[in-house]
């Protein structure tokens, strides 16, 4: 049997609205979010959705889940030096980001939870640290309370990367808004998408002004007009602007939001009542406090070598198990090297910080130990059936 592996979770579900939505901006011939013949005003749209959704009052469209990560630091004067504490497990773009504002990720160990282990983030905090981003990795927060707790005591921003959990909730709050900012991202593989794109949410509006003169190229715009295009007050920024298109994909998407959670979250609902009777596999742990996008199953094994067991024999199935990773982003080149674009090599020239993959143990014991399986919405009852008789095939073969 064949069994649906697309991770593109959102994309699935691309259909009638997002081809109408699509087909009226053409028309409309405005494909600028701030002016045209007949501008639809499909960004702000999207923006006031968004704030409605998450409950929050500012939101900025922006072009993708990096540039909002880069804009939340932007947003909070996080660069030069700066420390910003992180887990290596997760994709590259939440350190690049950090770099990019001249800002230096520090890598803090996960838990068995696959996200930072809060018990570890007090004892990598210095005098440079300025802020501790809490990435919500496969649908699922971070324990939030703990780390607000230490932000307090340190007096730290929480940038939350929800790129892989947007409407995932934590204590029944968004994700996304628990700390100060919460930068999102629509690329195709997200719970919702318009390709590449992506969104930072706050309720603090002076990080939400600042970061919004950066992404229009440091220009203050009132509305649609941009005054400093005359008068010359722009200040140091970037482009960073959404277009009306890449929202008319959003905001059809976003209206399916719930839609999406629930298929998710019912297909993951087969899979945990089987793994609840038995005791033999042990899944990723989920906080009381959470309720998960559930993207993918993670389970967790003794050892490597019955992990590379289980893989092996759902790949002799047919069934696509795989690791998340093979390695930590602490360990890729531009940590490992500390290899900054420029010939000054900065910004790895203003710290100290030594990167070593040892540095977090439990990371690299857990990748090699957990098995991942992407939920694909195309899945049917029928995938769903037969990969459980082989699970419990393995089951009877090893117990
Ligand atoms: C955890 C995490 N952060 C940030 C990003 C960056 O998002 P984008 O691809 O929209 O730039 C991703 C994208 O996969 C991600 O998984």
């Amino acid at each position: 049997m064949k069994i649906p592996n697309n991770p593109f979770i959102g994309t699935n579900y691309i259909g009638f609205k997002e081809k109408i939505n699509v087909l009226k901006v053409l028309n409309s011939k405005s494909l600028f979010r701030y002016h045209g013949p007949k501008l639809l005003f499909m960004t702000d749209k999207l923006e006031n959705m968004l704030k409605k959704y998450l409950n929050v009052k500012y939101v900025l469209a922006c072009t993708n889940g990096a540039s909002a990560l880069k804009l939340s630091c932007i947003a909070y004067g996080i660069g030069n030096g700066d420390e910003v504490i992180m887990s290596p497990f997760t994709f590259i773009a939440s350190a690049s980001s950090v770099l990019a504002c001249g800002a230096i990720p520090k890598f803090v160990d996960i838990d068995e939870t696959m996200n930072i282990d809060p018990k570890k983030i007090e004892e990598a905090i210095t005098k440079k640290t300025k802020a501790i981003m809490c990435i919500h990795m496969q649908g699922q927060c971070c324990d939030m309370n703990p780390i607000l707790n230490i932000a307090k005591k340190h007096n730290l921003i929480i940038i939350e990367d929800t790129a892989q959990a947007f409407g995932s909730e934590y204590d029944n709050k968004k994700s996304g808004i628990i700390g100060n900012i919460g930068a999102f991202s629509l690329q195709a593989g997200k719970t919702i998408t318009c390709g590449e794109g992506g969104f930072i949410a706050t309720n603090d509006y002076e990080a939400y002004q600042k970061a919004k003169d950066f992404h229009d190229n440091g220009g203050h715009r009132i509305g649609c007009d941009y005054p400093t295009w005359t008068n010359g007050g722009t200040s140091y920024g970037e482009n960073y602007k959404m277009t009306e298109l890449q929202s008319a994909v959003a905001v059809a998407q976003l209206s399916k939001i719930s839609k999406i959670i629930n298929r998710q979250n019912k297909l993951f609902e087969y899979f945990e009542n089987y793994f609840k009777n038995i005791n033999f596999y042990t899944m990723r742990p989920n906080l009381s406090t959470n309720k998960n996008i559930n993207v993918s199953i993670c389970l967790k094994f003794k050892t490597d070598v019955e992990c590379n067991d289980f893989i092996k024999f759902m790949h002799e199935n047919g069934i696509p198990f795989n690791k998340y990773c093979t390695k930590l982003i602490n360990s890729y080149d531009v940590f490992k090297k500390k290899q900054g674009p420029h010939k000054s090599n900065y910004p790895f020239n203003l710290t100290d910080v030594q990167y070593s993959e040892s540095d977090c143990p439990r990371a690299i014991e857990l990748i090699n130990q957990t098995a991942w399986f992407n939920l694909s919405s195309q899945l049917k009852c029928k995938h769903v059936k037969y990969i459980i008789s082989k699970m419990e095939d393995f089951r009877v073969e090893r117990q």
